[in-house]
This record gives C-alpha cells, structure tokens and sequence, in this order.
C-alpha cells in the first residue's frame, strides 16, 4: 500500500510517500523557522498561509522523486491534531479532498502517534513493548507502548514541556528561534559543572516533570552573571551547559524508573528534543545499564515530518481504519483516547 503523509500541524511542511512493502520512498521537509524568527515564535496565521505556499510544490517534487504519479497512490494520511487548528486544516482540507478526487481512503493521524512510531522507519525497529520518551516543543511524556493505539501515559510534564524549556532558557540568553538546537551547540563549549541547576522532581516518587524551576534558574544566574546586561561568552555557554545537564538529567532519571517500574528496557526516543545529542548518549548509556537498548529515529524524522505520518496513517489504513468525508481537525486530543489497531499490534 502506497501512502502519501502530509504533516502541517505547526511550522514545518512535511510530505512523504511510504510504501508498506518498499519503505520510505521520499520525503520532503520544508522548515518556516526563517518566516517566524524576527516573531521569536510562530504566528500561527503566517504559518497557515505558508503551508498552503509550499505543501502542493512539495507533493509534487516527492511524487517526482519516487517516479509515482498521484494515480499509483492507494491512501492519504495527514495530521489532524493535535496543533495549531489554522495550520491543521491546511493538510486536513488537502489531504482529505486528494483522497475524494482519487477515490481513495483518507485517515487522520495522532500527530504525536507519527512521533512515537518513528524509529519504526529506520532499520532494526524495536519490538513491543517498549517505554517512549516523547519529547518536542509542546509535549513532555512517558508512555508505555504495547502496540499501535496501545498506549499507557506514565508520566508528563506539569507544566512546560522540554522543548519548550529550552526555548525560552534560549530566549533569555538572545540565541535564535528556534532555541533547542542553538542552546545545545552553545553548551557545547560551556562548563556544565560551573553552575548547580536542579533536577525537577526526581527527591520523590513518580514519574512527571516540571520544567518551569529550570527557567527561573536560569533567569537568576543570567542576572547574576551580566555586566550591565551583557552576558560574556563563557558565562553563556557555562549556563547553557548547566541548563541542557539538568534536562537531559532529569528526562535520564524519570526513563530509568520508568523502565525498572514496568520491567521493559526498550526505550525509544522521539521528538525534537530527541535530535538532541546529549540526550541520546545519555539515554544510550541508561538502556544499556539495565542490559536493554535505545532506539530512535535519524534526527530530520525527530523533529516534524510527513514520513511519520505517511508511517503511522498505513498501519491505521491497513487494519481497515479510514476517516469519514468530513475534514475535521482536534487541536487537543489525547493520545491515550486511541483505537487499538489488530493484528500490527504485537509487533
Ligand atoms: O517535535 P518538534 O519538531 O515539534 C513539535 O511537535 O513541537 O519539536 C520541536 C522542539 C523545539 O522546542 C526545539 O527547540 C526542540 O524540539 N529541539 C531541540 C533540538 N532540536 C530541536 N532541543 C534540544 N536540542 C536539540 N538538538
Ligand atoms: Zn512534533
């Protein structure tokens, strides 16, 4: 089955075509980060309008590249929640109406399932059950995983997810939009033992998060270290190393637990904060210390992409699953409401 993915839920256009038999045969990923950057985030109305710009061109150049036309598709998924409901549409009203020309079945897709199932994609996938760390810009969970649809949240962050933690410790610093990646190669040359940031909620039982204390942390030590309100280079890089030692810590010790309370040692990590590298080696080393392994997708799948969803979208397709003519999107939906999916689901 030949399924093209179109992901639109908030500032990267991604399109994919995934083949249940050949694997990913393209994928496209077009990012707005330089549209919303003088906003220091997204303007949810330009990055609607921008989906609609890019996502046919981007069609276009996947079909292309995989010597397909639009007739040899057999099924189209695209992301309905949860996201921005603007940009949502974009790829509900697109892909649904493509799969009604086409005459082909259509389904809307979890936009954090397509995170989760990602390291499905790459070579040597985890067997279920596995533990997911999903980590972006707008979650921070634990999940139990014991096939598709079959989810268990353990755990998630009470307030700001980690994505979004380093976003705004960035912001504070005046890196660039979007602040994960610029923080982490910052930290690259910083002293991660200079300053003593916490380790939120990991003295007491459980497994959620808090990020918030982090940032007011960092707000104190920038504070403390500016000379009239100019940082020093190092001073930045030692507090961005601090900064992303407390987070990557913490995520480290809350898998760890996670996997010994359910006696499961795959871990998978997904979402953009799992393209972080400090994050993967610890996660590495953690699996292994229970004689388990870590898996997790090339980093262009971590953050926003169509080949996730094009992934995901087959296996709901496949199991006889399609959505309705209607273009609905679900801005908040979670994802421990979702269907089970047979027979795909025991790996
Ligand atoms: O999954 P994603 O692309 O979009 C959402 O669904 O949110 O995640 C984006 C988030 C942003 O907060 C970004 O700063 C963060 O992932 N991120 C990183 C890195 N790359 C992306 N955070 C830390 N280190 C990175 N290397
Ligand atoms: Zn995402």
């Amino acid at each position: 089955m030949r399924v093209l993915g179109l992901e639109t839920s908030c500032d990267e256009t991604g399109i994919a075509l995934y083949d249940s038999d050949g694997g990913l045969l393209a994928h496209r990923v077009y990012s707005q980060i330089a549209l919303h950057a003088e906003y220091g985030g997204v303007v949810p109305e330009l990055a609607s309008r921008d989906h609609i710009r890019k996502a046919r061109p981007l069609i276009q150049e996947v079909m292309t590249e995989a010597g397909l036309t639009l007739k040899d598709l057999d099924g189209i998924a695209y992301t309905s929640g949860p996201g921005l409901v603007g940009a949502l549409l974009v790829g509900a009203c697109m892909g649904r109406s493509l799969a009604w020309g086409l005459d082909i079945p259509a389904i809307g897709v979890h936009h954090m399932e397509g995170h989760l199932l990602a390291p499905m994609l790459e070579d040597n996938p985890p067997a279920f059950p596995f533990i997911a760390l999903l980590v972006s810009g707008g979650h921070t969970q634990l999940v139990q995983v014991d096939g598709i649809g079959r989810y268990s949240l353990l755990g998630e962050s009470l307030d700001d997810a980690a994505g979004e933690a380093f976003d705004k410790a960035a912001k504070m610093m005046g890196l660039p939009y979007p602040g994960g990646p610029a923080l982490s190669k910052l930290a690259d040359s910083g002293d991660a033992t200079r300053f003593k940031f916490p380790r939120p909620m990991t003295d007491r039982p459980g497994l959620d998060f808090s990020f918030s204390g982090l940032k007011t942390f960092t707000r104190t030590k920038i504070l403390e270290c500016a000379v009239d309100g100019v940082l020093a280079e190092q001073d930045k890089a030692d507090i961005a190393a601090g900064f992303q030692a407390a987070v990557v810590d913490t995520l480290a010790i809350k898998c760890k637990r996670a996997m010994q309370q359910t006696g499961i040692n795959r871990l998978i990590i997904a979402g953009g904060v799992g393209a972080n590298r400090n994050l993967r080696d610890k996660l590495r080393a953690t699996a292994e210390a229970l004689k388990g392994a870590v898996y997790y997708p090339r980093p262009e799948l971590c953050t926003d992409n169509g080949a996730m969803i094009a992934y995901a979208g087959t296996q709901r397709l496949l199991a006889g699953e399609q959505s309705d003519l209607a273009v609905s999107v679900v801005p908040r939906w979670p994802m421990t409401s979702l269907q089970p999916v047979d027979g795909v689901s025991h790996g």
